[in-house]
């Protein structure tokens, strides 16, 4: 994206004309979606649905010239949309955001996708799936998964206290927050429990590769979401590493993988017996998730012992 000054509107101009001006400012800026992006910060800054746009855009801006002057200052320094607005649609919803959850990717809904095809073609969308969604974010795959299956259960699980906090909201106003316990930990270490799905989009980036990412992300998506570590498979190795233990004998993992990462996450994946593997290519035709379950050994002794209990979920003190 190319950075030059902001444009100035005036309290005269009608809100249409404000709309065009910015919109070739932004498509100036080589930002993609400008006319669509023009458009949503005319509406925040009006405080207009889409329609009223349409019946009003003959109407002066009026005081919203100076909020949408910030508006668009902002995205013009690289500020995405969706942190602007606060929220971001994923699977056809809307999600609120916050500065500590990740804007939800499209691709993230390859995964929503091949993980509901595994529940229609097994036991089907009414079975009651008890889920885990670890690192969830503002629960954009969780809560996804929630609303498709209508008596599924959710542990929505994050290191961040701000996410859950996020996603607690994000629960209640898809109206599935009674299905849902949260709970703050590290990965698996903090569940004793076993679970029909495994749902996860783990940091994944190389932390050498941090600086290298477009300023819209890597100044702006939470590091903690980002940073896989030296290869960017640490958060694949320590959820690999728990996974046995939180799958029942018929359980499935399905976790987001970056480009090229699909290999290495299935070595890992059989290192801790997995087995049954499949890939899932997003639109792009890229490999974006892996999915395994447990292996008939590894079924056996160890994780028969662990049973689900469902009430047994409590909030970490301070947790949402
Ligand atoms: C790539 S983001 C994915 C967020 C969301 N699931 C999505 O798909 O948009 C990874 C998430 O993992 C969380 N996370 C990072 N380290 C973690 C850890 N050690 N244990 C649990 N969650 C962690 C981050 O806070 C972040 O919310």
């Amino acid at each position: 994206m190319t950075r030059r000054s902001a444009p100035s509107f005036g309290a005269d101009q009608r809100a249409d004309q404000a709309l065009s001006a910015l919109r070739d400012r932004l498509a100036a800026s080589r930002i993609v979606s400008a006319a669509l992006e023009a458009r949503c910060l005319v509406e925040a800054a009006c405080g207009y649905e889409r329609a009223d746009l349409v019946a009003n855009g003959h109407r002066p801006l009026g005081e919203s010239a100076t909020r949408l002057a910030a508006l668009a200052a902002r995205r013009l320094a690289g500020e995405p949309l969706a942190r602007i607005l606060g929220a971001r649609e994923f699977w056809g919803l809307p999600f609120s955001l916050s500065p500590a959850t990740l804007v939800p990717r499209p691709e993230t809904e390859t995964l929503v996708e091949a993980a509901l095809r595994h529940c229609s073609s097994t036991r089907g969308k009414q079975h009651p799936w008890r889920i885990l969604d670890l690192g969830t974010g503002s629960g954009c795959i969780g809560l996804s998964l929630l609303v498709e299956l209508p008596h599924a259960t959710l542990v929505a699980l994050d290191r961040s206290f701000e996410t859950l906090m996020t996603a607690r909201g994000n629960a209640r106003q898809h109206g599935v927050a009674a299905r849902v316990s949260f709970i703050a930990g590290d990965w698996g270490n903090a569940i004793r429990a076993s679970f029909d799905l495994v749902v996860a989009n783990p940091p994944y980036v190389a932390v050498g590769d941090i600086q290298g990412l477009e300023v819209e992300v890597r100044d702006h998506d939470p590091r903690l979401a980002l940073d896989g570590g030296a290869d960017g498979l640490d958060a694949y190795r320590a959820i690999a590493r728990g996974l046995p233990n939180l799958l029942a004998a018929d359980g499935r993992a399905f976790l987001e993988v970056g480009r090229g990462q699909d290999g290495p996450v299935r070595a890992l994946l059989e290192s801790t017996e997995l087995t049954s593997f499949s890939c899932h290519a997003d639109l792009a035709g890229i490999l974006r998730v892996v999915s395994a379950g447990p292996s008939e050994a590894s079924s056996g002794g160890q994780r028969r012992k662990l049973k689900f209990q469902q009430a047994s979920f409590e909030m970490h003190p301070g947790a949402p």
